[in-house]
């Protein structure tokens, strides 16, 4: 299966990082081909809005990193969502990826699993509901099938987080696929 990995930290030894990491090593154990798109360290400006992909072919006006990954998660089996929680949901960072996908609709839905993973401060049910909402609802839009959910909560820090089980589960969550 091909597998996109995409996270949303700009902590490159963060808590996601750690997951993201632990989540690939399981996937490619099983065989699977990883891409990993750190969207923090790539040129991905947000959205324009501008409609210029409706009657280009998806092709984007703006040219940065996203043109190259375009095809990348068009192929892909199944995208993985690796972020940690600001202010109740997903990074920008990952959010300027996801809004981009906008000039693709068409080719990016259907026919792939997703999967989410985060990491956050807070340890209340409220922590996740934000992210996890927004989630499904893009699920529900892109008509993708979700195949997973890891929410890490309580760790502020990645030496927090590696005392927990969390690291352990990412594996074995992409061990599994
Ligand atoms: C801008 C910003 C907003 C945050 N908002 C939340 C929040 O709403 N809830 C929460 O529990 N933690 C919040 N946090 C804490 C991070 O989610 C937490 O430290 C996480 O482990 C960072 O992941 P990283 O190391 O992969 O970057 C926020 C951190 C930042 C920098």
């Amino acid at each position: 299966m091909k597998v996109t990995v995409i996270t949303g930290s700009p902590h490159k030894k963060g808590t996601s990082a750690l997951l993201a990491d632990k989540f690939i090593e399981g996937a490619k154990e099983s065989g699977h081909e990883v891409f990993r798109f750190d969207s923090a360290f790539e040129d991905v400006k947000p959205c324009l809005a501008c409609e210029y992909c409706a009657i280009h072919d998806g092709e984007c006006v703006r040219r940065d990193d996203m043109n190259a990954w375009y095809g990348k998660i068009i192929e892909s089996d199944m995208v993985v969502l690796v972020t940690p929680i600001y202010y109740y949901t997903m990074s920008a960072q990952i959010k300027a990826v996801v809004d981009r996908f906008h000039g693709n609709n068409a080719k990016l839905s259907g026919n792939k699993k997703a999967m989410i993973i985060a990491s956050a401060y807070g340890e209340d049910a409220s922590t996740m509901e934000g992210l996890e909402k927004t989630y499904e609802a893009i699920l529900g839009f892109m008509n993708w099938e979700d195949a997973g959910k890891l929410f890490a909560t309580g760790c502020p820090v990645r030496e927090v987080l590696e005392q927990t089980n969390f690291p352990t589960q990412a594996y074995e969550l992409g061990k599994s696929i």
